[in-house]
């Protein structure tokens, strides 16, 4: 712990980049693993275009729930640390591949003007249009009961999807090109809770290791890039994460 406050501490410029398990605290499941939602749903089903192109009312029925799981979870201590690391620390940048929208909230709950978190994945909360450029926020809760009764776009009548990256789409490549950057840039690459397997998000410590910088990684348990750390603390992020940032910010 000495060892990763210390180089966190140091570092002038700090990418983040956090997977499911940073929410898993919260009671947000992760994917893979055990519990995790893919063992229990087929992403082929749920999480492709093809997917919502055979079943939209089935595919937002899924979304509606986590929609709905995640309106009833807060963030937790470890969210709130690194919400007070990118507040008082304008080198700080954070990348995230969920899209829980609890990052956000936790900035906002500690009234944060902070950047926001890069959404690699997209949001929840967000919706586009199967049919035209249509983009917007959206939190209003969806009936899924019949295809009739999902939301329509105001603009022009099409289906509207969640703003999420599905299997086998691309992810927006300003935002990607806004992580790599920052994670060049990064003396220090802080990985907390993903299993570090699902590309592009996967390559972004690498990219700091590669340009001279130290990757810090907070994970229960080993992941491909456990190897490649220059600091490996293993536990949850709700406790490991306050302790971390605190020591940094003394
Ligand atoms: P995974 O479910 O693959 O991995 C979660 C990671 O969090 C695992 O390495 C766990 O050991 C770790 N973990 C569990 N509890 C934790 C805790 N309390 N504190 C810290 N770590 C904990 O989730 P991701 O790596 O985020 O993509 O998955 C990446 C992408 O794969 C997701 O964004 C999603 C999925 O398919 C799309 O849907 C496009």
């Amino acid at each position: 712990m000495e060892e990763a406050q210390t180089l966190l501490a140091a570092a002038r410029s700090v990418v983040v980049l956090t997977g499911a398990g940073v929410s898993a605290e919260s009671g947000i499941p992760t994917f893979r693993g055990d519990e995790g939602l893919w063992k229990s749903y087929r992403p082929e089903r749920l999480a492709t275009p093809e997917a919502f192109a055979s079943d939209p009312r089935l595919v937002w029925e899924w979304y509606a729930w986590r929609r709905e799981l995640v309106a009833t979870r807060s963030p937790h201590s470890g969210h709130v640390a690194l919400a007070r690391l990118c507040q008082d620390r304008p080198g700080v940048r954070l990348v995230t591949q969920n899209v829980d929208g609890l990052h956000a909230r936790a900035a906002s709950e500690i009234g944060s003007g902070a950047a926001p978190p890069l959404e690699l994945h997209g949001s929840l909360f967000r919706v586009r249009c199967t049919a035209c450029r249509y983009r917007a926020p959206h939190t209003a809760s969806v009936d899924s009961g019949t295809v009739e009764t999902l939301p329509r776009c105001p603009e022009c009548g099409g289906l509207l999807r969640p703003a999420v990256v599905w299997f086998g789409e691309s992810l927006d490549a300003a935002v990607v090109a806004e992580a790599f950057r920052a994670a060049e840039e990064a003396e220090v690459c802080l990985v907390v809770g993903t299993s570090a397997v699902v590309q592009p998000a996967a390559a972004l410590p690498l990219s700091t290791l590669r340009t001279g910088g130290a990757v810090i990684e907070v994970n229960p348990v080993p992941t491909p890039l456990s190897q490649v750390a220059e600091v490996v603390l293993r536990g949850p992020a709700g406790e490991l994460l306050p302790p971390l940032v605190e020591g940094a910010l003394a």
